[in-house]
């Protein structure tokens, strides 16, 4: 049987799941809008991105460092050098995220289409930055985390009378 506090690290993981789908998301509208230019852009779908790009993905990184890396920290104190480039990721990205939302902002509002193929691999340069850090994340963090959840269950086991 698990623990109270298994139910709040399962929480824990379901966010950070939904958090790195929604990053995947954020990924695919960058390449979607890299593919379709100079031309064919969706300006709907672009200025949407442009609005959001920067809000859900530091939102996304709050729940990361505010919950996830804290709990691997406690049981894994050695991981402070990744987790430590981790948290140097998140805010090369996000900044990298501010310069794609006025570059997105240049393009599709103001109707600046010079540079498209500077714009273009400011585009790639993140998204592409991003799946990285997110495969590590998905391959890497999240397991790590849900082990660190199973090894406090184990060690705050209530003892049966036989032991
Ligand atoms: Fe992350």
């Amino acid at each position: 049987m698990r623990g109270p506090s298994s139910k709040i690290s399962d929480r824990g993981a379901a966010r950070f799941e939904t958090c790195l789908a929604q990053q995947v998301d954020l990924c695919c509208a960058l390449e979607t809008l890299a593919d379709a230019l100079p031309s064919h852009v969706d300006t709907k779908a672009a200025t949407l991105l442009a609005e959001t790009l920067e809000d859900s993905l530091h939102h996304c990184h709050q729940i990361e460092e505010n919950f996830i890396f804290p709990a691997i920290l406690t049981a894994r104190p050695g991981m402070l050098a990744t987790i430590t480039r981790l948290r140097a990721e998140h805010v090369e990205d996000e900044e990298q995220a501010c310069e794609v939302k006025d570059a997105i902002m240049a393009f599709v509002i103001r109707q600046k289409r010079k540079d498209v193929e500077e714009f273009g691999y400011l585009l790639r340069g993140l998204f592409v930055a991003l799946r990285r850090h997110l495969a590590f994340d998905r391959d890497y963090v999240l397991p790590l985390y849900r082990r660190t959840d199973a090894a406090s269950n184990i060690t705050n086991q209530p003892r049966s009378p036989e032991d």
